[in-house]
């Protein structure tokens, strides 16, 4: 087993963010909720903690709070925020509420020996060698926000910095492998906020960065082979990366024994049927059963007259649901049900973690009620989503699938304000397509949020050649984003949406106007519906 990272969950909302840095370094590590037990903790044997930001207060009643008996464990803790906090209380230090936040960028000063020079610095008047700040800057930019604050170290500890309006801004006793940062450097805004938790997982908990995507995807495969055996798994394919990437794994492991059930709903991106059906058919390099189930206009006529966004998620989820059990009555029994739920699912839906429920997501839950398995394998259950496609290519997914933007499980049934028919199903599918062809075309990195057409519900009136037209307006949206809950609209050149524009009205019939969607996340979301 590789060597385990544990981190435990205050509350904060920067933890799979904590986590996913982590990785980074190549270090396997997983969120579990403040509440483990020592025992469980010891029999999960971390090769060290990390306490993540929250939002309380340590004074408070209903608190969350760990036994002190974590920090003489004799394994390194690092915490973080409410969990530098929390060190300092439960070991007899002083924290304080401060007349007003320190937020946002802050430059830090490391008031130790052994920061590299920097000119200017002037940080290192201190006789100390710190620990965790070895090697790194004497000053730099780190990313706060806190009201509460360290106002004493407890005995033992030494202040290793401080910013204008914290005293304390980290703390350490390195013989007892203890340490503390105020500002949060799982953030990106934290200039070295990389290199020390690097610093921290590598150096000091002594972690050899064993946790590499090929050996996951050889392990896994020997993992399902024997989990399986003879018997027989039924996964529901839907073209995105992690069903694929599951799909992938598992006809790896255990070939033929593996039937994949692929619905087109008629509501994919244009091609997407058939691209799928290239990679997991016959024809395809895995060796699997694939089911291709045109359902289009069962999805079509459930549809009709519907507007209402939420009533169209609901009659598509459920159709989806009621084709894929009819496709699995015709296999009949099966002994596993395959999923391609990921790490981030897991935490979101607070099952796995105990963490808050963010949002229940359709991978977990969204069972199919009527079929005949004995239990669910969940192979990428432990996976990040830029490990799911390092996976994917090592299983040699090819990269267009791999590198696929996010697409909705309803899919352009959230694209078509109002009721969807075939025909305006198709002018979205042509609409979509340019746009991203002359995306690509311009050397726009798509993968740094979505982009995509999508049909509002105007008709308005133009003019083409000598004639009137009276057509509907397609709406072009991009957006940058990296956690897929806020986003900013994405500067995209003139020129490409100029041609997008003149391009989708010529060749896409139906179409007389085209509109850009400036809307960032918040006040509006992604999709339109
Ligand atoms: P919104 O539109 O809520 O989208 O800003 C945030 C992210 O979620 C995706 N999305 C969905 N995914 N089922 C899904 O599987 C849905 O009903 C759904 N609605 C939105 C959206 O594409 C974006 O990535």
């Amino acid at each position: 087993m590789n060597e385990k990272i544990l981190i435990l969950d205050f509350g904060g909302q920067y933890k799979q963010l904590i986590a996913r840095r982590v990785r980074e370094c190549n270090v396997y590590c997983e969120i579990r909720p403040h509440t483990v037990s020592l025992e469980e903790i010891r029999a999960y044997a971390p090769k060290g903690i990390i306490l993540t930001g929250g939002p309380n207060s340590v004074y408070a009643d209903d608190s969350p709070t760990c036994d002190a008996a974590l920090f003489a464990m004799g394994v390194p803790v690092l915490g973080i925020c409410y969990g530098a906090q929390l060190m300092a209380h439960k070991l007899g230090g002083v924290v304080k509420t401060a007349p007003s936040s320190e937020y946002g960028h802050t430059e830090l000063t490391v008031d130790v020996r052994n920061t590299e020079p920097k000119a200017g610095s002037g940080s290192t008047g201190c006789a100390y060698d710190s620990a965790l700040f070895d090697g790194l800057r004497g000053r730099s930019v780190t990313w706060m926000s806190h009201t509460d604050y360290i106002a004493a170290c407890p005995d033992g500890f030494t202040v290793t910095a401080h910013t204008d309006k914290c005293p304390v801004a980290a703390m350490e006793d390195a013989s007892r492998g203890l340490y503390a940062v105020q500002f949060h450097p799982e953030v990106v805004h934290s200039e070295d906020g990389f290199a020390l938790l690097r610093h921290f997982v590598r150096d000091i908990c002594g972690c050899s960065g064993d946790w590499k995507m090929d050996s996951f995807t050889e392990d896994t495969i020997l993992a399902l082979r024997e989990k399986i055996g003879s018997g027989k798994v039924l996964l529901g394919l839907s073209g995105g990366v992690d069903s694929s990437v599951a799909a992938a794994l598992l006809s790896k492991a255990v070939g033929k024994q593996l039937t994949c059930v692929f619905v087109d709903h008629g509501l994919l991106r244009k091609n997407e049927g058939d691209e799928v059906e290239a990679v997991f058919g016959p024809k395809g390099s895995f060796d699997l059963n694939f089911v291709r189930v045109n359902a289009q206009e069962r999805f079509y006529i459930k549809l009709a007259g519907i507007t209402d966004p939420e009533m169209k998620r609901k009659i598509i989820g459920a159709e989806f649901i009621e084709v894929f059990e009819e496709e699995a009555r015709k296999i009949g029994a099966v002994d596993f049900l395959a999923q391609g739920t990921i790490y981030p699912d897991v935490v979101e839906s607070g099952t796995g973690a105990g963490g808050a429920v963010i949002k229940s997501h359709h991978n977990v839950g969204g069972l199919p009620d009527h079929v005949d398995f004995k239990e669910i394998i969940e192979p990428l259950r432990q996976l990040f989503k830029d490990e799911v496609r390092e996976a994917g290519l090592k299983l040699g997914l090819p990269e267009s699938l791999v590198r696929r933007q996010p697409f909705p499980g309803p899919g352009l049934g959230v694209r078509i304000v109002g009721d969807i028919t075939a025909e305006k199903v198709r002018i979205v599918q042509e609409a979509d397509y340019i746009f991203r062809e002359e995306l690509s075309k311009g050397g726009i990195d798509m993968s740094r949020g979505q982009f995509f057409a999508a049909l509002t519900n105007m008709r308005s009136v133009g003019v083409m050649g000598d004639g009137r037209t009276y057509d509907y307006a397609v709406c072009l949206r991009g957006v940058i984003t990296s956690d897929f809950m806020t986003a900013e609209a994405a500067d995209i050149p003139w020129d490409i949406l100029q041609t997008s524009m003149r391009r989708i009205i010529g060749e896409v019939k139906g179409v007389n106007r085209v509109v850009y969607d400036l809307t960032s996340t918040p006040p509006g979301t992604i999709e339109l519906e």
